[in-house]
């Protein structure tokens, strides 16, 4: 009998790419299954410059990658606020794309793994009667949210209009978050008009989603027990595989770096750096691949950190500055202080920066990988939330797992220099328990015997149960 063949299609992000392209690796090795990951044409060109083609392929032999145009003009940036397009190009013009793809793979899939927010891929599955899976790269609290946007909207919460209101008014309307969200905890997506495309395309993929067959997470069931059983109301099967950038390295000791699932080149040099410092000494700051920075906010934040005295790791994209004239004009002192309490790199290796002794605190967006990656390492967050998930993702943070502080809605100096003091110096007491804690946790469940291991083992059964019944009923058919 042939082997399982899974197709995967992600977000065209780096956020949602990363995590499925390590389910790739897992299932490849842990099922020996044909995988054909599929691509935007421009992440393709991306990321096959990036990686180590023939490595790569030696490791994963049966692994194949295969892309589809994402219906914008070469020129299109396709991130920053502009990032939104995709959502309507890659409906309209991928979708039949995708289709093509399927029919003319030599091998007919077992079964579909598509990204949330790709749901046309459960109408090209149901079409052509392949099982599809979905795979929501949120975190399960976010993921539950986004299953409420209708109510949120009759409930008269959205929009949330900032500043007109009481931003912390608690949210009711939401089982199980009844006292943790407030109005300024909604995802960004909160604050448009009802009627706003954006709000009803992720209205529309939410409710198309629960079509699949069973939901991927990536978390682990100790971090969000009462949101999965939630969302097991609207999915009978969830499988939890989090955090799957360290279950990659518990399952395949030779795993590829997290080089390999980067669309940007990473800058290594910053780990000689911090090799320097000493333990637990330095706050890295990141705001991940997506969100911008005004100049205004990038000296706020540049000033705060310098005045706190703390030495500190940033990674400053090409692209995070809005205008890309921030570096250019940054105040002379500033520069002085970073060459000597500081470094900055463009991308830097985030899973080995947040795993290295030095670091002891991270400055973040609240981007669910980095949120993920920060738990697993015990690196206590400081947040600072902007579009949609991160402000769900932040409150948790602060709240739920008081591993971190919540700066969602400030951006001065002095609230920068006061936490990052905070945090570095553990004046927060319950953040440092709870933070081993759920390290802790994190770590056992991608064990051995641990949650998300176990889940990963049921997943690759799972499919090797579809190919063997979708193998049974071709025979049944030959036979004939
Ligand atoms: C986006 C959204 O912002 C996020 O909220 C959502 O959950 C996923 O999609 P992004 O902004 O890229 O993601 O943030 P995040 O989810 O944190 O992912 C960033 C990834 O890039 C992380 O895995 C991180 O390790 C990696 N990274 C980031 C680097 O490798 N180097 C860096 O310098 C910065």
């Amino acid at each position: 009998m042939d082997a399982p063949h899974v197709v995967l299609l992600p977000f065209p992000a780096q956020g949602h790419i990363k995590p499925m392209l390590v389910l790739a690796q897992l299932l490849c090795h842990g099922g020996s299954f044909n995988i054909t990951f599929v691509n935007t044409e421009h992440n393709h060109r991306r990321l096959l410059n990036l990686i180590d083609q023939p490595a790569f392929s030696r490791r994963f032999p049966t692994l194949q990658f295969m892309s589809i145009p994402d219906g914008l003009q070469p020129e299109h940036p396709r991130a920053g606020p502009s990032a939104v397009d995709l959502f309507f190009s890659t409906s309209s013009v991928s979708k039949p794309e995708f289709r093509n793809l399927i029919v003319s793979l030599s091998q007919e899939p077992t079964c579909i793994i598509a990204d949330g927010i790709m749901s046309f891929a459960v109408d090209v599955a149901d079409e052509l009667g392949i099982p599809v899976i979905t795979f929501r790269t949120y975190s399960a609290t976010c993921t539950w949210v986004y299953f409420h946007l209708q109510k949120l909207i009759q409930n008269g919460e959205i929009p949330v209009l900032q500043g007109n209101e009481d931003m912390d008014k608690q949210i009711s309307c939401i089982p199980g978050l009844e006292n943790v969200l407030r109005r300024r905890d909604l995802p960004s997506i909160c604050k448009l008009e009802p009627d706003s495309p954006i709000l009803q395309f992720y209205i529309a993929q939410a409710s198309k989603m629960t079509r699949a067959s069973a939901l991927i997470l990536n978390t682990f069931q100790e971090l969000e027990s009462p949101m999965i059983t939630h969302l097991q109301s609207i999915f009978p099967t969830v499988y939890t595989i989090g955090p799957l950038h360290s279950l990659l390295n518990s399952v395949i000791i030779d795993a590829p770096s997290e080089n390999s699932s980067s669309l940007i080149e990473m800058d290594e040099s910053c780990i000689k750096w911090l090799d320097s410092q000493h333990p637990k000494s330095v706050l890295y700051v990141s705001f991940g691949s997506v969100i911008v920075l005004s100049h205004d906010q990038l000296l706020e934040f540049w000033h705060g950190l310098v005045n706190s005295g703390k030495p500190f790791l940033w990674a400053i994209r090409p692209d995070l500055i809005l205008g890309h004239n921030g570096p250019n004009k940054i105040p002379e002192e500033l520069k002085r202080a970073t060459k000597e309490m500081g470094c900055i790199v463009s991308w830097a290796p985030q899973e080995d920066v947040l795993a290295h002794q030095a670091i002891g605190g991270f400055l973040t967006h609240s981007g669910w990988n980095s949120t993920l990656e920060s738990i697993s390492s015990g690196v206590p967050m400081i947040c600072w939330p902007m579009i949609v998930d991160q402000q769900v993702n932040s409150r948790c943070v602060s709240e739920v797992w008081k591993v971190g502080v919540d700066m969602k809605d400030t951006c001065d100096r002095s609230t920068v220099e006061k936490l990052v003091r905070d945090v570095m110096e553990n004046k927060i007491e319950e953040c440092k328990e709870s933070t081993m804690k759920n390290s802790r946790l994190a770590n056992d469940s991608i064990h051995e015997g641990g949650s998300s291991h176990d889940n990963i083992k049921r997943l690759v059964l799972d499919i090797i149960s579809i190919h063997s019944r979708k193998n049974a009923v071709t025979k049944e058919i030959m036979s004939h």
